[in-house]
């Protein structure tokens, strides 16, 4: 086997066996591979793309190049949550503990942000003391324990797809439907869950812009996990704006835990409750969808998913004392509000560039080791569809660095479109997958 025979079989459309594909990927992996080779290899991928048996191999051999998390010690099924990555997407420190006090265990393996998303991992850092690489025993003995967990991605889960993704990221590679669902597909594999739930986003700030692409997209990421033996259900969920009313981690900490008291934003509350009953009803914790969400309001108006968050922050070195009183959060004072220029309606709003303008501010990474300020982001005061006034603000600003305002201005300003005529409302789900 040569790597070139392998490049010129799927340049000319043709299908790989399990062997190219492993043979391609894991001498890449070995240092055997020279980028030139396989970034044309993933460019005949990105042109020819990979039917479903493709896909899978490739998922497959992906999830075994390094570390696999096995949580059958855990009692019970276990499902792993996953989004596509989004703007002001604080979900899963709301769902986590959501489930977790409805008896689903929660053995969470989350990333940090990157570009204009955010991370979960980051987001738990807000909290004063909150410790996220624990070791493996630990990590095992929280979910056995109280049932709930929180960790970083270990360094060598699915060393094959960090290597190709850096690659990708350099040579106009990313944008693929079979290399995004390997991608996402392998780490959720080697993470070792029963049973996986996708928010798939689709709009302005997410990576698939339309409802045509999200659904190839989790489509695809669906028939993999399926394949694998795993239960997989995917939401094709709103971004066309930011979720919830804040970005930034901070900031995303206290509407977490504002929600988790019943006082958050609805689009949050009710994505929380969508996901987590797919979560439920594979969990077989519930029997059918209308129960779960049933389970999980209740879970916010008893305080019980409050509790079990309270739990979580004590068991993982934070300072509890920030549920109680959310400004022990480190938000940063320095404020600054962006005003509409003109009076009507929010028509629309671009929430990446939200997000790139809570990055300028600091809140997020332009480079993979960049250090963040988790003090400062974005408070929304206005979202699509909102009336408003010329001079009213649109949004504040918390800032650390006056220096980083100006460009973030300018970039939130940008992101708001107003007109006389109320926008059409968006749904939050746009449909399932499955
Ligand atoms: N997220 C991933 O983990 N991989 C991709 O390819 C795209 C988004």
């Amino acid at each position: 086997m040569r790597p070139y025979d392998i490049i010129l079989k799927k340049r000319n459309n043709f299908k790989l066996s399990r062997e190219e594909i492993k043979y391609m990927v894991m001498g890449f992996v070995n240092g055997e591979i020279p980028d030139y080779q396989m970034a044309a290899f993933l460019m005949a991928v990105y042109f020819r793309h990979m039917n479903e048996e493709e896909r899978y191999y490739l998922t497959e051999i992906m999830a075994k190049s390094g570390d696999t998390i096995d949580l059958s010690p855990i009692p019970g099924i276990k499902v792993d949550k996953h989004s596509t990555g989004g703007v002001g997407d604080k979900t899963t420190l709301v769902l986590a503990p959501m489930v977790a006090s409805c008896g689903l265990p929660v053995a969470k393996m989350s990333g940090r942000g990157l570009g204009h998303t955010g991370g979960t991992i980051d987001k738990f850092e807000s909290i004063p003391g909150f410790k996220t690489a624990l070791s493996k025993e630990k990590f095992m003995n929280n979910v056995r324990k109280y049932g709930i967990a929180v960790v970083g991605q270990t360094a060598n889960l699915a060393p094959a797809d960090k290597k190709i993704y850096a690659l990708r990221d350099v040579t106009a590679t990313i944008d693929e439907i079979s290399l995004i669902a390997s991608s996402i597909m392998s780490k959720k594999l080697a993470a070792g869950a029963d049973g996986i739930v996708l928010d798939v986003k689709v709009g302005s700030g997410a990576f698939m812009k339309d409802i045509a692409s999200a659904t190839d997209l989790a489509r695809a990421m669906v028939n993999i996990g399926r394949r694998h033996g795993k239960e997989t259900v995917a939401l094709l969920t709103d971004m066309d704006k930011p979720l919830g009313l804040t970005i930034g981690n901070a900031l995303e900490v206290e509407e977490a835990i504002n929600t988790l008291k019943g006082k958050g934003p609805s689009d949050l509350e009710n994505l929380c409750v969508e996901l987590g009953a797919q979560m439920l009803k594979i969990g077989k914790i519930s029997p059918d969808l209308d129960s779960a969400r049933k389970s999980l309001r209740n879970s916010i108006s008893t305080g019980k998913a409050l509790e079990k968050f309270r739990e979580l922050v004590e068991i993982q070195n934070g300072n509890p004392k920030v549920i109680d009183d959310t400004s022990l959060l480190s938000i940063s004072s320095n404020t600054y509000e962006v005003l509409a220029t003109r009076s009507g309606y929010v028509y629309s709003m671009d929430a990446e560039k939200i997000g790139i303008s809570s990055m300028m501010l600091g809140a997020g990474r332009v480079h993979k080791d960049d250090k963040i300020d988790l003090s400062v982001g974005i408070r929304l005061l206005k979202k699509t569809g909102d009336p408003v006034e010329s001079g009213e603000p649109l949004c504040i600003l918390h800032y650390s660095h006056e220096e980083k305002l100006k460009e973030s201005v300018n970039m939130a300003i940008s992101a708001y479109t107003i007109k006389d005529v109320k926008p059409k409302s968006v749904k939050l789900v746009h449909g399932v997958v499955q």
